[in-house]
């Protein structure tokens, strides 16, 4: 493992570089297309694009689980190649949690990665109550995670990732198919990580929660190409824009950087108040 060569994370500094990255899958299914991004220790990153533009492949480059066909990517200033691992500096919640899940019940799920941390005893118990209770999965402890219901594994596989505690967070749809008291929990959780220093890149398709978990936002566009990189709010602003890459559609309506569903207009209906 070459966890210890890159030594601590440091502060504000280039975390991740790529340079005219391209990727296919079985050399002939394009999945990303010359992108050029960099990420700095401690920035929070919406990841944003219609089904199949490439934000899956993105974050598992950046987890160092896939590498670039064409271009480069750099960790901290070293390029990232095969066998170089980092598991303990970058945690993926993969898209579908059934990839993530493989051990025979939830505890020994969340166990697995920790165990291989060296930690005191004392630690370990504690990271997995807290992890446990962070996703709300207590009662979920000795429960088989293939027999989960989907929302149930996502929050598992995100407990597993919380515990290893990584500097870098890479979350692919985390919130899809999570209820809304998990998801409050889950962006209060991003907050507080995000306040530790930590860095936070989502991929999501739902744009609502994107003002609280990002302050950067890139769009990847149908052709796999980086169309768009900046603030957070002037790309929710740009309505069109949106639209234009199948973001949000015409119903859908943002206001002050954020975004909600635009009621139905009934020109015959009339408060009683009014
Ligand atoms: N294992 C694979 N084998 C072949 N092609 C793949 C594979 N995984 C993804 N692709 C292709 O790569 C492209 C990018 O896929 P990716 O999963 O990164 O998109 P995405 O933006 O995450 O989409 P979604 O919103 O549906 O999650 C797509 O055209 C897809 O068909
Ligand atoms: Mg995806």
């Amino acid at each position: 493992m070459a966890d210890e060569t890159f030594g601590e994370v440091p502060q504000s500094e280039l975390l991740y570089e790529l340079k005219g990255v391209s990727y296919s899958y079985l050399d002939k299914f394009s999945a990303l297309n010359n992108v050029d991004v960099s990420i700095k220790t401690g920035e929070r990153i919406a990841l944003l694009g219609a089904n199949g533009s490439g934000k899956s492949t993105l974050l598992l480059m950046l987890a160092g689980l896939i590498f670039p066909s064409k271009g480069g990517i750099k960790f901290l200033g070293r390029d990232l190649t095969e066998g170089i691992f980092f598991r303990s500096k970058v945690g993926i919640v993969f898209q579908n949690p059934d990839i993530q899940l493989f051990n025979s019940n939830v505890a020994d799920e969340i166990l697995f990665g920790l165990l291989q941390l060296g930690l005191p005893e004392k630690d370990i118990r504690n990271r997995l109550e807290n992890s446990l209770s962070a996703m709300g999965i207590k009662h979920l402890r000795d429960r088989h995670p293939q027999y989960l219901s989907i929302g149930e594994k996502k929050r598992v596989a995100i407990a597993s990732v919380l515990a290893m505690e990584p500097d870098v967070f890479l979350l692919d749809e985390p919130t899809a198919g999570l209820d809304p008291r998990t998801t409050r929990h889950l962006i209060e959780t991003i907050s507080t990580l995000s306040e530790k220093g930590r860095t936070i890149i989502t991929a999501t398709q739902d744009i609502h929660i994107v003002p609280e978990i990002a302050d950067r936002a890139i769009i990847l566009s149908e052709d796999k190409i980086v169309i768009k990189d900046g603030d957070m709010r002037d790309i929710l602003r740009d309505k069109e824009l949106l639209e234009r890459h199948n973001l949000i559609h015409s119903h859908t309506h943002i206001h002050e950087g954020k975004s909600h569903l635009h009621p139905h207009e009934h020109p015959d209906h009339h408060h009683p108040h009014e």
